[in-house]
């Protein structure tokens, strides 16, 4: 369970490094913005699940609406074959654009099934569920 949140936390923060520098194509950097608002979000979970942050319901219920509303546009954002040098979506995506349709609405799936979580165990449950989604999609999908 810790080695999932502590992938997460990685994950994000090696992503900030290169983010958004030097992207060229607005629908790139649009999708590259969605995706960080989801992440900074997924963050402030897993600081929670952590330890590192005070627990606090509210600011729980507050990011999942977040991420919520922010994997509804997924689909939208992606759906152009838009390309920019620093893109790292890979062409896949519009070659099987239902299955990565699909693993967007997995996502939004599990942030409505993990409900409000009321304690760190329901909270890094929360974290673990949600978060092998983004891994479900960014295995095939992003380089
Ligand atoms: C349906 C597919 C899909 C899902 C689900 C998904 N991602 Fe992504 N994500 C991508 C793709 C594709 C890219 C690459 C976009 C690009 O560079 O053009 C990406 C990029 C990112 C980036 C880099 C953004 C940037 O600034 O360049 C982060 C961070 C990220 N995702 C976090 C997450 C997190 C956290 C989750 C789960 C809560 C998640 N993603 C769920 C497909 C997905």
């Amino acid at each position: 369970m810790k080695t999932v949140i502590f992938a997460l936390i990685a994950l994000g923060v090696a992503t900030m490094a290169f983010a958004h520098g030097g992207v060229k194509n607005p629908a790139v950097l649009a999708r590259m913005e969605n995706m960080k608002a989801i992440s900074d979000q997924m963050k402030g979970l897993a600081a929670m699940a952590k330890e590192e942050r005070p627990f606090d319901a509210a600011q729980i219920v507050r990011s999942l609406e977040q991420i919520s509303a922010d994997a509804a546009r997924i689909p939208a954002l992606f759906q152009a074959p838009e390309t920019d040098p620093k893109s790292e979506a890979l062409p896949a995506i519009w070659q099987e654009f239902d299955r990565f349709e699909n693993l967007s609405a997995d996502l939004s799936v599990a942030v409505t099934e993990v409900g409000a979580p009321e304690n760190l165990t329901d909270l890094r449950s929360a974290v673990q569920q949600i978060g092998v989604t983004c891994k479900a999609c960014h295995d095939p999908f992003r380089d």
